[in-house]
């Protein structure tokens, strides 16, 4: 805690931070729990009884969290306690205790349906579910809510029978018993020791579709997949899902699954993507649910990646926990890593990624420019739901691939078999995670485990010199390390950079690619027998997630872009070659497009490429990163002139024929997911939104018979996305008919919120707060709120209209649901963080949003947290 001057007087809601230095063992363990629910929405009463023993932490009382709990009667080895025996305050029931072991027993009343945040026991529709990651459990019961506190469970659901035929918790079920009264019960026993944040139950009207899978060792397990009576056909795509993740992390890593019974429940209300509760994964229902007619090829593939993720943090995050939730990335970074690599054997790996590489340039390298900066292993914190960031979770899958990179595939498996071997049934450290892969691997992190405490990403120089005479090249390389807060150290870091040379008049590779391990502030290397004039190509396949500023002859680029054999070098120059030029537009330095126009034409026309990567080559780079380049003083508007201008130049260099030939090729083929199938979609809509940079007749009207005439969701939305950003009759028809279309179905209205609230066209300020007002919009439902919010946030002419009204209605929309759902409030304050970059009036107009956010009164300590920080 701060200490205040004695003349202050305290903020509203003092922050306290929590220290990363100031882990200290548990008091007190609980190795066994039994829990006992009577539930009901309006109320559930939650008896628990706790086996509690001393732990090796400092002698002391039992202190048990409790949040927004009733508290009914607390006992202690049988004897019930009186109010003066016990105090309850701040959220905190404290016991002392003689000797060494207890039973404590306490009986909670709680009301799910007033459960507005969606942590701890809520309602969502008529189900009754529950998230305890990071701190929901002391939201059902009293309990030492921490991570490195192992109990068993045996946990007892009782409830109507007619409103809750359902009853799931983790591990394995017992009999269903009628209680003859209208209730019944039932018991589920977990026999593996969790952390309670793996805690789940759920209770509703749920059908589910079933299925089975054996593992290696001839294990059956029963997995069900729980949704609202009637969606069953649509859970399909996630069981494969299931059933390939099963087997792909037996192939890969060895591990088997532990129980009898998985089951998956989808609900509607859900603060984020899912949750990998010990054999009872709960997730957003969006990334469960889908057919063909209502869910995009991206949808497709999100569900598969998180279907796999939730289902991989069985081994890690699971059987292997954290110790504290500053090791939080020892899970997220580590189960990212193998969801994407999951990911790439199902699919083009070299597009999955590209993507994976987007995502995390967008939304993490700009994270770690900004005031929130962290390492992935951060210090301290105030919110802990506030770190569960794409620096946890993308930067640390980056760090899990730097050292496979380094190990190499067989060895990287060595050293994983080591880690599940030594740290099975604990609560560990990212020092455990990184010593076993230094003894399986046989590799020395000593220097590489900088990732793991400095923040900020490192900037990589690169110059190349040929000596002709000598036939040598000399690479220079040199690493700077940002100034940013919380930045950890800026020491030299070891960074793995493949790298590889080609030569200019032949256009072929010179050697063999290699891998250079950067360990030094500055290096030089040099290469023999270069008999041509060498291009560079450095930090292929992005083996390190690091930014390259390469020294490079005119032309240099526009060559990788044509000749690089490593897909991705060859994405990363045609997006070098483009944001050089945007960069350059928006600074009011004009420009000459012509290499960019044909290398564009050139990657449309190779047929030899497939179509997929065809459609990413050729996306011009987010707004958000030409920001991030430009650096300060940015005017957001000139850089969405800069874009406009540069997909013109494209369109009319490209040829509206050459666009309009893809966007027809292959439609009314059969409906199939193959990554050809996917791949011919994904260049059709990005091939129209190219063509929608100035769109004629011609355009309007291929969008709107693809929109007519489309059998899947993908081609309608790339429809629909298109003629949403144009001004024209067809966009008012085509949005009536979607929402017409699909009005019963929640996740497919929330693309209809998201289209309109990002289209470029008219005022999309007045447009977000018109559809604010349709009867479908809600601020309660995170998905809803993300859809419309989200989508104007992520407007860029929109959101950064001059004069700040953008600002304005995000802050407003923030404090509206501050007061509904906290969590889900905070995670919207990022894009108003982001004022350093931009123009005086529009930083000034940001910060005075996040200071009256601060005055705010009444705000949470999420918020709090992430505007305090943001204006820093
Ligand atoms: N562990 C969950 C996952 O699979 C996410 C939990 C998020 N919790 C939170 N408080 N934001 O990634
Ligand atoms: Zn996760």
């Amino acid at each position: 805690m701060d200490i205040l001057p004695a003349d202050a007087s305290p903020p509203p809601q003092a922050s306290h931070i929590t220290h990363r230095k100031d882990y200290q063992p548990p008091a007190w363990l609980v190795p066994d729990a039994a829990l006992t629910f009577d539930l009901g929405a309006k109320r559930t009463k939650v008896s628990a009884r706790l086996n509690v023993v001393r732990g090796a932490g400092p002698r002391g009382p039992l202190i048990l969290n409790a949040e927004a709990l009733e508290l009914l009667s607390v006992s202690v080895g049988g004897r019930k306690l009186s109010a003066d025996d016990y105090s309850y305050a701040d959220d905190r029931l404290t016991l002392v205790i003689e000797g060494d072991e207890a039973v404590v027993e306490t009986e909670v009343r709680i009301a799910p349906d007033r459960n507005t945040q969606l942590m701890g026991l809520y309602a969502s529709g008529g189900i009754l579910c529950t998230q305890c990651e990071a701190e929901g459990f002391r939201r059902i019961t009293p309990f030492p809510d921490r991570p490195d506190i192992l109990s068993r469970y045996t946990v007892t659901l009782r409830a109507d029978r007619t409103d809750y035929p359902v009853l799931l918790s983790n591990g394995d079920p017992g009999e269903l018993r009628d209680l003859g009264d209208g209730r019944h019960e039932i018991m589920w026993t977990d026999p593996h020791p969790k952390p309670c944040y793996l805690f789940a139950a759920v209770a509703g009207k749920l059908a589910a579709l079933k299925d089975s899978f054996t593992t290696m060792s001839g294990r059956i397990v029963a997995l069900g997949i729980w949704v609202r009576p009637g969606d069953e056909p649509r859970c399909q795509h996630a069981m494969r899902a299931l059933k390939d993740s099963m087997a792909w992390d037996e192939r890969t890593y060895g591990r088997e699954y532990d129980l009898d019974v998985f089951n998956i429940v989808a609900v509607d209300d859900f603060n984020f993507g899912a949750m990998e509760n010990k054999g009872l994964n709960i997730f957003n229902s969006k990334y469960v649910l889908a057919d063909r007619e209502t869910a995009t090829d991206t949808d497709f593939d999100n569900i598969a990646a998180i279907v796999a993720h939730e289902y991989f943090h069985n081994w890690t995050g699971n059987r292997i926990t954290c110790r504290d939730w500053f090791q939080l990335s020892l899970k997220e970074g580590l189960t990212v890593f193998r969801d994407q690599s999951f990911s790439a054997d199902h699919g083009s790996a070299a597009v999955k990624r590209i993507q994976d590489v987007r995502t995390l340039r967008i939304a993490q390298f700009a994270e770690d420019a900004g005031p929130l900066a962290h390492s992935i292993r951060p210090d301290s914190y105030q919110e802990i739901s506030n770190f569960y960031t794409s620096t946890i979770y993308n930067k640390g899958a980056e760090v899990i691939r730097m050292m496979a990179t380094l190990a190499g595939a067989e060895r990287y498996r060595a050293g994983t078999d080591l880690y599940f071997e030594r740290h099975d049934g604990e609560a560990a450290t990212c020092e455990d995670w990184i010593s076993a892969i230094e003894d399986g691997a046989a590799l020395d992190l000593s220097q590489f485990r900088r990732w793991y405490t400095q923040a900020g990403t490192p900037t990589v120089n690169a110059t190349l010199t040929h000596d002709a005479d000598a036939r040598t090249a000399t690479l220079t390389l040199s690493q700077d390390l940002p100034n940013v807060p919380n930045a950890g150290g800026r020491k030299p870091m070891h960074i793995p950079l493949k790298t590889a040379l080609f030569g200019r008049e032949s256009g072929a590779r010179l050697g063999k690619e290699r891998l250079i391990e950067l360990k030094d502030a500055a290096v030089q290397i040099d290469f023999g027998g270069i008999e041509e004039t060498p291009i560079l190509s450095i930090n292929r396949a992005f083996s390190a997630p690091v930014s390259v500023k390469a020294t490079r002859a005119p032309g240099e680029l526009a060559f990788l872009s044509a000749h690089d054999d490593d897909p991705f070098a060859r994405y990363e120059a045609m997006q070098e070659l483009m944001s050089d030029w945007l960069v350059k537009r928006a600074r009011g330095e004009g420009e000459d497009a012509a290499a960019i126009i044909d290398a564009v034409t050139r990657t449309l026309d190779d047929q030899s490429l497939d179509d997929a990567f065809r459609a990413e080559a050729i996306l011009t780079p987010a707004d958000t990163l030409i920001v991030d380049r430009i650096g300060t003083d940015v005017s957001p508007r000139a850089v969405v002139q800069a874009r406009r201008t540069l997909r013109k130049t494209m369109l009319s260099g490209a040829g509206h024929e050459r666009l309009m030939r893809i966007i027809e090729s292959g439609r009314g083929g059969s409906f199939d997911l193959s990554p050809e199938a996917k791949g011919k979609r994904r260049l059709r809509a990005v091939a129209l939104g190219l063509l929608f940079a100035d769109p004629g007749e011609e355009a309007i009207a291929a969008a709107a018979a693809l929109y007519d005439k489309a059998d899947n969701m993908t081609d309608r939305m790339a429809a629909m996305t298109a003629l949403a950003g144009s001004d024209t009759a067809e966009r008012v028809r085509v949005l009536a008919d979607f929402h017409a279309r699909f009005r019963s179905d929640a996740n497919v209205i929330d693309k209809w919120f998201t289209v309109q609230a990002m289209a470029e066209t008219g005022d999309p300020l007045a447009t977000t707060q018109h559809l604010m007002a349709h009867e479908d919009y809600s601020a309660s439902n995170p998905n809803r709120f993300r859809a419309l919010i989200g989508g104007f946030a992520a407007n860029m002419p929109g959101f950064h209209a001059e004069g700040g009204a953008g600002y304005r209605f995000l802050a407003d929309q923030i404090l509206t649901v501050d007061r509904i759902n906290p969590q889900t409030a905070a995670r919207f304050v990022a894009p108003l963080g982001r004022w350093r970059r931009f123009r005086q009036d529009d930083a000034a107009a940001m910060r005075a949003e996040l200071q009256r956010m601060l005055d705010a009164p009444g705000l949470s300590k999420d918020v709090r947290e992430m505007a305090e920080k943001s204006l820093a």
